[in-house]
């Protein structure tokens, strides 16, 4: 990009205070045509606070937004749509009740589209839903989709509206990495197409392959701003590393990864899943007899493409759903149609892969959310009176302990930051060792330093007798977490690879049906 390439979008100077936390502490970026500009910064950085600046949701307490060098004020988010701007948030605004076209035709609110008659709307929803990969049941309710399929949804509410300037806030954390490739096909397309693409991430690797610029905050601040290549379609300039630093500064660098290796502590399994049958629903697949067992002191991984079974495993597990076949043992106890509660009773901890649907509820207090489904175990009083102070206690000790940016454990949890709310959910289900830990993807949203940390909270669970069933959409998770992956395809465990068999490649094979295949 030229200097002389229009600057689209300028924002001068901006502050904003939460409270005690200054959250944009003078952040002045500008944004030229046609380029995806990446910006990037730890949990709690001030990401998402710019973003929501710049798209109306709030104002700045101080300084200048100036979009196509005129200083503008949008007082909501309506008002920068018609200025031409749309945003995908970091967490979803699907209404889950109406329908997937039903969303879409509300989100057009404002925009030409809406008036469009539904049959259009939907060929044209068809149309750029096959370009992102999104295979949609147009009439499904949106509360049933996968947080995957959502975030697809979310990303087409804005590519109808034919925004000008397109804001995404982490659109990649839960999406599978052939959807993110495709995700990204489009954003350069869109960027040849002379629209301007903001791109808040925690994946350096999509900065460097796919971004032209990229600013970095720490702490609310601009700590550099720079190119990250010449000109679109030539290689980076600057490198993983560099950019790790400038995010956490020079001393907080992490040392590369290990495989943490784990070990069996006893040869009874914990968790014993025999012949499970859950009928497919929609665009699920179900399960069709999936079989395997987890031991104790074991990170059982589940690889898979999306809607292969994932969620349903999960909510089989969990007993949200009821198999029509087969049977859960969890430590020689046949816990197949228990209901949740008695499974939290038995030790089942759940991060959920969505936590705002399933994992929190964020218009309490972080403290109330600590204590979210362990209440009824006594620890924080009887169910009619919950002591609010051992609650606080609890949460103190999770915000101590993963390191959560939060103002204090009585803060409303919408308050803290996507990835902060994520270490809480997180660690509620580790404060204390369960006897099974299912996790679906579980460092969603978290830097590299709390995803590290998280990583370190589930083996030492194990090392202390839990097991573990860890679904991820990032191989490289589950290859450095996880002592055995299981294959989920179509509904069925096509394959469980360990020792020299775990390897990206072969888990790569498995995943789209190509080896195998019958197994367990
Ligand atoms: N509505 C709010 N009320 C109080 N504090 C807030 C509010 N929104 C954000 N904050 C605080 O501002 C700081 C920046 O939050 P922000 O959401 O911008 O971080 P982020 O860089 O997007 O982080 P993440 O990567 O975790 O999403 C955090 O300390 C957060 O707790
Ligand atoms: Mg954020």
């Amino acid at each position: 990009m030229s200097s002389e390439t229009p600057v689209v979008v300028q924002m001068e100077d901006i502050c904003k205070r939460f409270g005690a936390v200054q959250a944009n502490n003078h952040i002045t970026i500008s944004v030229r045509q046609g380029t995806i500009h990446a910006i990037v910064g730890e949990n709690g950085a001030g990401k998402t606070t710019l973003m929501n600046i710049l798209y109306g949701v709030f104002p700045p307490d101080s300084g200048t937004v100036y979009l196509y060098a005129q200083p503008v004020r949008f007082r909501s988010p309506a008002e920068a749509l018609q200025a031409g701007m749309g945003m995908v948030s970091q967490h979803y605004a699907l209404i889950p009740r109406l329908s997937v076209l039903e969303n879409l035709m509300l989100s057009g609110e404002g925009a030409s589209f809406s008036r469009l008659p539904r049959s259009q709307v939907r060929a044209r929803a068809e149309e750029l839903a096959k370009v992102i990969g999104l295979q949609a049941d147009w009439d499904a309710p949106a509360g049933s989709l996968s947080v995957s399929q959502q975030q697809k949804v979310e990303i087409l509410k804005l590519l109808l509206r034919d925004a000008r300037v397109l804001i995404f806030d982490e659109p990649t954390a839960v999406l599978p990495p052939a959807d993110a490739e495709a995700f990204f096909a489009l954003l350069h397309r869109f960027a040849e197409e002379g629209r301007t693409v903001l791109l808040v991430t925690h994946k350096l690797q999509e900065v460097l392959e796919h971004a032209d610029e990229v600013t970095v905050l720490r702490a609310g601040e601009v700590v550099a701003t720079m190119p990250v290549r010449e000109k679109p379609g030539a290689p980076p300039q600057v490198d993983a590393r560099t950019l790790a630093r400038l995010i956490v500064g020079e001393e907080g660098v992490l040392p590369e990864e290990e495989m943490l290796p784990g070990r069996r502590l006893g040869d009874q399994p914990r968790l014993r899943v025999e012949g499970l049958i859950v009928p497919p629903v929609r665009s699920r697949a179900g399960l069709k007899g999936v079989s395997f067992e987890v031991y104790p002191g074991e990170v059982f991984g589940i690889a898979g493409v999306d809607g292969s079974g994932q969620a349903e495993l999960i909510d089989a597990l969990m007993g949200l759903t009821s198999p029509t076949q087969g049977h859960i043992w969890l430590d020689g106890e046949d816990i197949t149609h228990a209901p949740p509660a008695a499974r939290l009773h038995k030790g089942v901890r759940y991060i959920a892969e969505d936590r705002h649907l399933r994992g929190a509820i964020v218009e309490w207090s972080v403290a109330e959310n600590a204590a979210l489904g362990l209440q009824r175990e006594g620890r924080f009083g009887s169910r009619f009176s919950l002591s609010f102070t051992r609650m606080k206690e609890f949460a103190e000790r999770i915000i101590h302990r993963f390191a959560v940016r939060a103002p204090a454990a009585d803060a409303p949890f919408a308050a803290l930051s996507g990835g902060n709310q994520q270490k809480v959910v997180v660690g509620r289900a580790l404060m204390e060792t369960p006897a099974l830990l299912i996790a679906g993807q579980p460092t969603r949203g978290l830097d590299a330093a709390s995803t590290r940390a998280v990583h370190h909270a589930i083996r030492e669970a194990c090392g202390q007798g839990a097991c573990a069933l860890v679904v991820s959409f990032d191989l490289d998770e589950l290859l450095t977490l996880c002592d055995r992956v299981g294959v989920l395809f179509d509904g069925r465990m096509v394959d469980v690879v360990e020792g020299e068999r775990k390897r990206r490649e072969e888990i790569g094979a498995l995943m789209v049906g190509a080896v195998k295949g019958g197994g367990a």
